[in-house]
């Protein structure tokens, strides 16, 4: 297990400390943990990966940063960051990853852009991921403290290839918003076409 002491490559304004200093005011003490077990297991893919192992570090701790914001934060953000409208039709758990790159940016200074997407996209997924965004996406579905039905396949996937994780997930995501009759976000399904069909016959049994 490889961790992360501080930061060297000037991709945060902050020292490890410092961020998860900030953290923990943002966050109850769950979803602290959660970010914290969130951060190791993406280094961990990263160094898998080849992945920059800081960018991994601070995504990892910074996904779920806006994610106790209240619905008016989130909202106000939209339109002081210039954000699609449409946006405002949607709630927590698409805002905490999209707008929730912006507060990152704007509150915490990180201006890198796969640092960023690696954000937006953690819930979602999308057409393209970047590795980073790849890892910060299972990252955070398979933590050691997600216990579901399905996330032993989801790590033994993960660690065969990050791409077949990132298939499962989505997968797995969209059926469960279809049995519960729960709105789709439009990329969800772009994610669902660019990942799922190219690697159905690898991500069953
Ligand atoms: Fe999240
Ligand atoms: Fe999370």
């Amino acid at each position: 297990m490889t961790s992360i002491s501080d930061y060297s490559e000037q991709l945060i304004p902050l020292t490890r400390d410092e961020l998860v200093a900030k953290l923990k005011i943002a966050l109850d003490s769950n979803r602290f943990h959660h970010v914290l077990r969130v951060e190791q297991t993406a280094i961990d893919l990263a160094k898998a990966n080849g992945v920059d192992l800081e960018k991994a570090s601070i995504a990892g701790l910074c996904h779920d940063y806006a994610k106790q914001r209240s619905d008016a934060d989130f909202l106000a953000a939209i339109d002081r960051y210039g954000l699609a409208p449409d946006l405002k039709n949607w709630a927590n758990p698409i805002w905490h990853g999209v707008v929730g790159a912006e507060l990152v940016k704007h509150e915490l200074g990180v201006w890198d852009e796969d640092i960023l997407n690696a954000i937006r996209h953690h819930t979602t997924g999308d057409a393209t991921m970047s590795l980073l965004e790849q890892v910060v996406y299972m990252a955070d579905y398979i933590e050691p403290g997600r216990d579901f039905p399905g996330v032993e396949q989801a790590r033994q996937l993960t660690h065969k290839l990050l791409a077949l994780g990132v298939a499962y997930q989505t997968k797995r995501t969209l059926e469960y918003l279809l049995d519960h009759g729960s709105p789709i976000y439009p990329a969800t399904i772009l994610t669902y076409n660019a990942w799922v069909p190219k690697y159905e016959g690898e991500i069953n049994g």
